[in-house]
């Protein structure tokens, strides 16, 4: 199957991504296109996102602060506050979107952030970290309340530390997919391929910028 994507971004810093897929060879409309959601505050809601039946993918972003003992955080500009248990509310919406078919995940990193994995032991302790708060583990405190989000995206674009161990993580995270309950990878690799922190073998989803990357 040729697969053709081309990936829409929006200059600010503040990612307001659209991502749209040409799958050729293949049937739903809506398969086609994936959106990146949480940095604008006109956007609308997750359900009103998902009701569109524009997206097959809406991912989530973003986590931006992670790894090498940092306490994680997400950001979601104004859509919800982090630091109480606001953004429990999306669970409702992330429901919404998954009873219609769509494929809902958590992208990692972003322009802006702080995150960085320091060792293989690191990747690991992240790996559990995003398996039991926002997968299919087990946490009191899950940011996203008890939905159960489809899986990953790498946006690897100012990590600290060394290209591996963002395979090892991706590598962790996909010992839990199972037949009953598949943990999607995906990654937005920068525009000058191959990308300098992402390998192109593990994803399972890759997304090819349009814009906004870098030259090197
Ligand atoms: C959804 O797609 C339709 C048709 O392409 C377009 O007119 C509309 O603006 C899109 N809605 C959103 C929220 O992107
Ligand atoms: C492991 O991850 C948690 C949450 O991500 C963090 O609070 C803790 O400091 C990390 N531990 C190490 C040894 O990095
Ligand atoms: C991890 O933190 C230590 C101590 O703050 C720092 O020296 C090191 O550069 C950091 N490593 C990464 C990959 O961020
Ligand atoms: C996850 O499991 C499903 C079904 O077993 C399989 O089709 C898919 O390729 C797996 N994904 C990864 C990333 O291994």
């Amino acid at each position: 199957m040729i697969r053709i994507r081309i990936v829409l971004y929006s200059s600010s810093l503040v990612l307001n991504l659209l991502i749209i897929t040409f799958l050729v060879s293949n049937a739903v409309e809506s398969d086609n296109i994936a959106i990146y959601w949480g940095q604008n505050d006109n956007e609308g809601t997750l359900t009103e996102t998902c009701a569109t039946e524009n997206y097959s993918y809406v991912i989530i972003a973003f986590l931006n602060k992670f790894g090498n003992g940092t306490t994680p955080e997400i950001n979601l500009a104004n859509h919800c506050d982090p630091s109480s248990d606001d953004c429990a509310k999306l669970s409702t919406h992330i429901k919404n979107c998954q009873r219609k078919g769509i494929k809902v995940l958590l992208s990692i990193g972003g322009a802006d952030g702080d995150y960085g994995l320091a060792s293989t032991d690191d990747a690991k302790n992240v790996s559990d970290y995003l398996w039991n708060q926002f997968l299919g583990g087990n946490s009191f405190s899950r940011p996203f309340g008890d939905a159960i989000l489809d899986g990953i995206d790498f946006d690897i674009e100012n990590s600290k530390g060394k290209q591996q161990y963002w395979v090892e993580l991706a590598i962790f995270l996909k010992s839990h997919n199972t037949s009953t309950q598949n943990v999607y990878l995906s990654a937005a690799p920068q525009c000058p391929f191959p990308d300098g922190q992402l390998a192109k073998e593990w994803s399972m989803i890759c997304w090819i910028r349009g814009s906004n990357g870098r030259s090197r």
